[in-house]
C-alpha cells in the first residue's frame, strides 16, 4: 500500500453510539477530501465495522448504567487516503480475527462482513498491538472536473 495522502483518527468509547458517531466522523471528512461518490459505501462499511468492535469489546445495551460506563474499552476509526481509494480501520482490543459467514439470506445476523465484502475492493485484518484492525479499501473515481483533495 503506497503512504496515505490523507488520514484522520477517531478513539470511541466501545458503546452503540460509536456508530453515529464514526458515521459522522467518514462523512465529515470525506466531503472535506472531495471524495463524495464513496460515502455511502464509507458509511455502510463504517457502520458494520464499528458495530462488530462494540459488539465483541463493548456495552451493546441500549441505556447502560453507571458501572458499565467506568470501565469502557476504546475503539479507534482511522481514515485513509490514497492516491485513488480511500480505506477504513476499526481497531478494537479483541484479538480474535473476523470470519465471514456463509451467506444466508434468511439468516437475521451474519450479513455485515459480507456486505462489506461485496462494496470493498479489498478488506482483511491484522493484528495490532493489542487487539487487531479490521480494514477495507474502496476504490475512488472522482467525478470529472473533480478532485480528490484535502
Ligand atoms: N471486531 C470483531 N472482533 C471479533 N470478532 C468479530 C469482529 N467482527 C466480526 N467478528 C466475528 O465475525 C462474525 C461475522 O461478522 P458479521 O458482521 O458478518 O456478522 P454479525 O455481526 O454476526 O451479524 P450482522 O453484522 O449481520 O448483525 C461475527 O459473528 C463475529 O463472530
Ligand atoms: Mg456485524
Amino acid at each position: 500500500m503506497p503512504p496515505p495522502r490523507f488520514s484522520e483518527q477517531l478513539e470511541l468509547a466501545a458503546v452503540l453510539t460509536a456508530v453515529g458517531c464514526s458515521r459522522m466522523f467518514v462523512e465529515t471528512t470525506l466531503v472535506k477530501w472531495g471524495a463524495t461518490p464513496v460515502i455511502d459505501d464509507a458509511l455502510l462499511v463504517v457502520s458494520e465495522l464499528v458495530t462488530n468492535s462494540v459488539k465483541a469489546t463493548g456495552v451493546t445495551t441500549p441505556d447502560p448504567n453507571w458501572a458499565q460506563l467506568g470501565k469502557l474499552n476504546l475503539i479507534g476509526v482511522r481514515l485513509l487516503g490514497l492516491e485513488r481509494s480511500i480505506v477504513i480501520e476499526v481497531w478494537d482490543i479483541d484479538p480474535r480475527t473476523p470470519v465471514v459467514q456463509d451467506a444466508d439470506f434468511d439468516a437475521e445476523s451474519g450479513r455485515g462482513l459480507f456486505l462489506v465484502e461485496t462494496v470493498a475492493s479489498r478488506w482483511g485484518s491484522r493484528p495490532a498491538e493489542p487487539g487487531k484492525v479490521v480494514w477495507a479499501e474502496l476504490p475512488i473515481q472522482p467525478s470529472p472536473g473533480e478532485s480528490f483533495h484535502e
